[in-house]
């Protein structure tokens, strides 16, 4: 029985354990895939001796993705990139680390918005923590010629644009309006709607053809993304990264290339209404 895990602390929001049941199922798998809290005294030890652990591999969830990445033996892909990882596996017994949050972000947008990649010459960006950087990543890594970063606190977007030199150039929130008229790609990867707040977006100024994502999946239907929908542009859902993301590592593990498609996709949704009617 191959068995591999979701790790981090807490876990028990983490939906990986659906998605991977489900494909462990489907595809009549011996395997397992469970959720093991990792507590921030054990992350160390943890995954030092992951080798031995019994899994095969694990994700990694927050706030364990740099300790996870120190600790691996290889880090491969974005993770050598960027210095976090969500993916391990194990090979000839060493530890192998990967980020698979941008390839995820990626296969979201190539499923839900087929030629996003051609028609982006230019990709804004609002939010410049973790999940921003995989995505910059992701994004320079795919071609595309202009990233824009626009955070709050100005300073931590001038950071994380230095470190993708060239490719990145670093505004406050106030550029928002002016940015937004050349923008074909607008993404939010800020954490406001989780706190309650909303970003003010003046959609109208936006380009017809824009197409507008949210890292955040819950709620599915982000103020984010109501108010781009609202003005009649293309929206796609943070859901599809979640479950894009989850391809590489269950290929790794139990040797399937799993498929993302309606069904597995209608199941994650049913949960997340489930949980959210009883939160
Ligand atoms: P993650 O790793 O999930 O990206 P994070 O590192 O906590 O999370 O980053 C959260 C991002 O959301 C930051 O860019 C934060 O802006 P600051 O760097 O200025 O803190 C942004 N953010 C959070 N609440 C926000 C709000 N109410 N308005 C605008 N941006 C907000």
């Amino acid at each position: 029985m191959r068995r591999a895990c979701v790790t981090g602390w807490p876990v028990s929001h983490s939906r990986s354990p659906l998605i991977h049941g489900l494909w462990i199922k489907r595809y009549n798998i011996e395997g397992d895939y469970s959720a093991r809290p990792v507590s921030p005294q054990e992350a160390v030890s943890f995954y030092g001796a992951f080798a031995s652990s019994g899994y095969v591999g694990a994700n990694v969830t927050v706030p364990h993705k740099e300790v996870a990445c120190a600790a691996a033996t290889t880090c491969c892909g974005a993770a050598e990139r960027l210095g976090v990882a969500n993916t391990l596996w194990l090979e000839d017994g060493r530890v192998v680390a990967d980020n698979t949050d941008g390839i995820g972000f990626l296969a979201s947008l190539d499923q839900a918005a087929p030629k996003w990649s051609e028609k982006t010459e230019c990709a804004l960006i609002v939010g410049a923590g973790g999940a921003s950087r995989a995505v910059i990543d992701a994004l320079v890594q795919r071609g595309v010629g202009r990233v824009e970063l626009l955070n709050r606190t100005e300073a931590r977007a001038r950071e994380v644009a230095e470190r993708f030199p060239g490719k990145v150039r670093a505004f406050g929130l106030d550029a928002l309006s002016a940015r937004l008229s050349s923008a074909d790609l607008v993404i939010n990867a800020t954490s406001a709607g989780l706190a309650g707040a909303e970003l003010l977006v003046p959609w109208e100024r936006a380009k017809d053809s824009a197409i507008v994502t949210d890292l955040t999946y819950v709620p599915l239907q982000t103020p984010f993304l109501r108010g781009a929908a609202s003005v009649g542009l293309t929206t796609v859902d943070g859901l599809g990264m979640l479950l894009h993301q989850a391809v590489p590592g269950f290929e790794r593990w139990f040797g399937v290339r799993p498929v993302v498609d309606a069904e597995l996709r209608d199941i994650v949704v049913a949960d997340l209404i489930e949980r959210d009617s009883c939160s």
